[in-house]
């Protein structure tokens, strides 16, 4: 006979040397948070430059998905008494110039950065979900809420032809190494 189904705690699998349970949910709000917040300065920028032109709405549209995303993880760190991360004021211009210098490549760039970043953001979450545990089921379902809509977006930005962008392979790749990199800092920092 097989055991029943224990249910999964937050930090179980943790090795010796890992964030606590503890330390591990302060990291994914932390980060989470960043990344919304960079996302709408993305998106800004972006709009800065194709704000009146026919995809704007569709920009406009994922922005406001963003803001949503944002005022949760801002809900879930006054309640955890979680800091931001020391680099907000980074991603505020980083975010910001990635979006208007790709929006000024032209708007299928604009919607390669889109894809490019959401691709990052879909695995990113996806393994911030298998780590929380059934301790942890709000976070867990917004986390998945919020990474269900990234995929819309890039889905969004596949349409808008992100794949005929200049230099695709070379400026997704660029963008997701530079996201990468951004929620590495965002966790510690
Ligand atoms: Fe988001
Ligand atoms: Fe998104």
């Amino acid at each position: 006979m097989s055991e029943p189904e224990r249910p999964k705690v937050t930090g179980e699998d943790r090795l010796p040397g890992d964030p606590t349970a503890a330390e591990l949910i302060e990291r994914i709000i932390r980060v989470d948070h960043a990344g919304e917040f960079g996302a709408i300065r993305i998106y800004a920028g972006q709009l800065r430059v194709l704000g009146e032109t026919p995809d704007g709405s569709i920009i406009r549209g994922m922005a406001e998905a963003e803001a949503g995303h944002l005022r949760q993880f801002e809900k879930l760190m006054m309640e955890r008494r979680v800091r931001p991360t020391l680099l907000s004021p980074v991603w505020h211009v980083t975010g910001y110039a990635l979006g208007m210098a790709t929006a000024l490549l032209g708007p299928k760039a604009a919607m390669a950065t889109t894809q490019a970043i959401e691709e990052v953001i879909d695995d990113h979450y996806a393994k911030q979900a298998e780590k929380l545990g059934d301790d942890e089921k709000d976070l867990r379902a917004t986390i998945e809420k919020a990474r269900a809509d990234e995929i819309e977006h890039r889905d969004t930005a596949l349409r808008h032809g992100a794949r005929e962008a200049p230099a695709h392979g070379l400026l997704t790749a660029a963008i997701k190494a530079g996201a990468r990199t951004a929620i590495w800092l965002s966790e510690r920092v």
